[in-house]
């Protein structure tokens, strides 16, 4: 899908070579053993939604998944709004997030280049939940993988990049608001590093920003003209980690029940969407997701 090329093929993004993404992947599977024995713990009526989402995901051709920052949580990124999340513990930094703010004020841009500098992205790797998205894909069932997070964990666990929508845009790439240019975030994270505290563009002398949607700032029509068609043309809308705050995206959830699909909601806490809900799990997302896709992997199974 070329409107993802756009993000997902850009050259500095971290290349995972196939030999090194099958030992992620073993690992992921050792790690995922251990935990089907801890799940044995979860109580009877977890057990019984999960078993009926595993059932609803086995019976899916198609299936939408959208992810949130939740689900990025295990990989050492915090969320906005889950209970260690950045703006629970600090309210103030959402002005680091919105483009007012950003292009007002000197101060707010440093922060802004201080914290990306250091941001958890640049040294965490994909978890569980973001290998059994995987799995999912490699059954033939993923129809298309929309994202809200910006930290590119997806494609490092192997997603393919044609299947991933990413609707907030990217961390690995540099935008400039007055001319447009895009550039590798590497480059200009050096020019921070060597002293520039809010680096201009190289071309124009405008200001510079992440590759991500600030608040106030439109998303790409394209890219979110395709998030709304694999709304649309899904039998399974599968959120995982959201708490369907954030509009437009949230809405593809309204899409996706309007066009008959089921909807399964996987997030620790309540969203003004749980009642298009067919199903709701509540529980860890490293623990739930793994167990969900493999239930649902097992069901399919053609008998043999
Ligand atoms: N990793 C990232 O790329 C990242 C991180 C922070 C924020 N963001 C951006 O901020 C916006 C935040 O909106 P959002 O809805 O994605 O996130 P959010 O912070 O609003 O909500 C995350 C939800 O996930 C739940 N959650 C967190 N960890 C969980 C876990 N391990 N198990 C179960 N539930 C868990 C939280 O309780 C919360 O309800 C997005 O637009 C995204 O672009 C991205
Ligand atoms: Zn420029």
């Amino acid at each position: 899908m070329a409107v993802n090329k756009r993000v997902g093929g850009f050259e500095r993004r971290p290349r995972w070579t196939p030999v090194g993404q099958a030992a992620l992947r073993r690992q992921w599977i050792s790690q995922h053993h251990m935990m089907r024995d801890v799940k044995d713990d979860m109580g009877n009526a977890v057990d019984d939604a999960l078993q009926k989402a595993a059932g609803l995901l086995a019976a899916a051709q198609r299936v939408t998944v959208l992810t949130g920052a939740g689900i990025s949580t295990d990989s050492g990124i915090p969320d906005f709004r889950g209970p260690n999340g950045i703006w629970t513990l600090d309210p103030a930094a959402q002005r680091l997030f919105t483009l007012r703010d950003y292009l007002a004020d000197p101060w707010v841009r440093r922060e802004a280049w201080r914290i990306r500098r250091g941001h958890a992205a640049w040294t965490a790797r994909p978890n569980s939940a973001h290998y059994a998205l995987v799995e999912l894909e490699a059954a033939g069932k993923l129809r298309a993988l929309i994202t809200q997070n910006i930290d590119g964990l997806h494609q490092m666990a192997g997603s393919n990049e044609d299947l991933v929508i990413e609707v907030h845009g990217s961390l690995y790439e540099v935008e400039c608001v007055s001319c447009g240019a895009r550039t590798a975030m590497s480059d200009t994270l050096e020019r921070v590093a060597a002293g520039e505290e809010d680096p201009a563009c190289l071309r124009c002398g405008g200001i510079l920003k992440a590759g991500t949607i600030s608040f106030g700032q439109p998303l790409d029509p394209a890219v979110l003209a395709a998030a709304e068609r694999a709304a649309i043309d899904c039998d399974l809308f599968l959120a995982v980690g959201t708490s369907l705050t954030v509009q437009p995206v949230s809405g593809l959830v309204t899409t996706s029940v309007r066009h008959a699909a089921k909807l399964v909601l996987i997030s620790a806490e309540a969203t003004s969407y749980d009642e298009l809900a067919t199903l709701r799990l509540r529980e860890p997302i490293g623990t739930v997701l793994p167990e969900l896709v493999t239930r649902a992997l097992a069901q399919a199974l053609p008998e043999s």
